[in-house]
């Protein structure tokens, strides 16, 4: 059994950074459907930031721990739940937001159906690691633009988190990929499975676009904030998909482009995803970490106490892989 008190990272009110506090809080208590986890790694992510600052606007309790990621041990489970049991190894994505406190603490509650086993021979830290980024590509191929097995599809940003896992993911699903990312970052886009690979910065990136897929692509999605919509618009084939899951700056959509050739833009946020599609997503997650075709890119592992500058560092926007906190 924990004792009654555990470090956390927290904060008792939207702010920057400065605001995040390491200090004693209660151990939570499992309802009758939680499960109590010691956590050991947890994940920064940019929307924790977006989170703690106010900028994404969702519930949270006061004082509220910050993140959403975790991998950890069962250490207690609720009397309603029966599929884990204390010593297992878990990972978890959804906390930190819509009423649920935060994952970056020594423990933390976990609803059972957000709970997810961390596969035999898997580190538990790649587990994290991969957990945000490949949950988003889940939901981005499958639920929002409905991926079919042989379609072409643009992935920009491939040298990113959420980049190389749609890479990964749609590659799993059948699809043929044509990504962009920075020239040192091609190796790493292949290897997820690009069959080609362009430099973000080229200034004739549409034209070599259209040279490898002169129908047009089925899917374009751009992870990197940074889409074009001009040349979005001339490279999705009629009936594409365009999804939008960042944006850096507003920018101007060329709207009869894509209404006269029956291309949607689905724009989503993972934080709305429902229990069911992030079931789904970490069953295939989970499938693909066994197989080993999930992997992705450790920027640096850091204690706890580091949570206010990590979420600096995530906030600069010069972390390049996952950032790893462990209490
Ligand atoms: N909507 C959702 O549910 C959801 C979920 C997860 C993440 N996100 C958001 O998605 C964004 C990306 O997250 P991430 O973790 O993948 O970030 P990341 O790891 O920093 O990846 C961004 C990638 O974009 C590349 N890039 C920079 N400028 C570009 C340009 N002009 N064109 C194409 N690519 C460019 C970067 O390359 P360099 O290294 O060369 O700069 C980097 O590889 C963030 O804004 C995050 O908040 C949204």
């Amino acid at each position: 059994m924990p004792t009654s008190m555990m470090t956390a990272a927290y904060i008792t009110g939207l702010g920057p950074a400065d605001r995040i506090r390491l200090g004693p809080l209660l151990v939570p208590t499992p309802g009758p459907t939680d499960v109590l986890v010691a956590v050991e790694t947890v994940a920064v992510n940019p929307v924790d930031a977006y989170i703690r600052s106010g900028r994404y606007r969702t519930p949270i309790p006061m004082p509220f721990i910050v993140g959403r990621d975790l991998a950890g041990t069962v250490a207690l489970t609720g009397p309603g739940v029966t599929g884990f049991q204390p010593g297992d190894r878990v990972w978890c994505n959804s906390l930190g937001h819509q009423g649920r406190q935060g994952a970056f603490a020594e423990y933390a509650v976990v609803p059972a159906d957000r709970l997810y086993r961390v596969p035999e021979g898997v580190d538990p830290q790649t587990a994290v690691a991969v957990a945000h980024p490949a949950a988003t590509a889940y939901l981005g191929w499958y639920v929002h633009a409905r991926l079919r097995p042989g379609e072409t599809v643009f992935v920009g940003g491939g040298g990113g988190n959420v980049g190389t896992a749609a890479i990964q993911i749609a590659v799993a699903g059948g699809a043929h990929v044509i990504a962009s990312a920075r020239p040192e970052d091609h190796p790493r886009c292949r290897a997820a499975g690009a069959e080609a690979v362009l430099d973000y910065r080229d200034p004739r990136l549409a034209e070599r676009l259209r040279e490898l897929a002169p129908a047009g692509v089925d899917v374009m999605w751009d992870t990197s904030g940074y889409q074009d919509f001009a040349v979005a618009a001339e490279a999705t084939a009629p009936g594409g998909r365009i999804p939008v899951t960042a944006a850096r700056a507003e920018v101007a959509v060329p709207l009869s482009r894509l209404y006269t050739r029956d291309v949607a833009v689905l724009g989503f946020v993972i934080s709305r995803a429902s229990v069911a599609d992030l079931a789904a997503a970490a069953v295939l997650i989970n499938r693909m970490l066994a197989d080993r075709r999930l992997t992705t890119r450790i920027a640096d592992r850091l204690p706890l106490a580091e949570t206010a500058d990590a979420h600096r560092r995530i906030e600069s926007g010069e972390v390049r892989g996952r950032l790893l906190l462990l209490p």
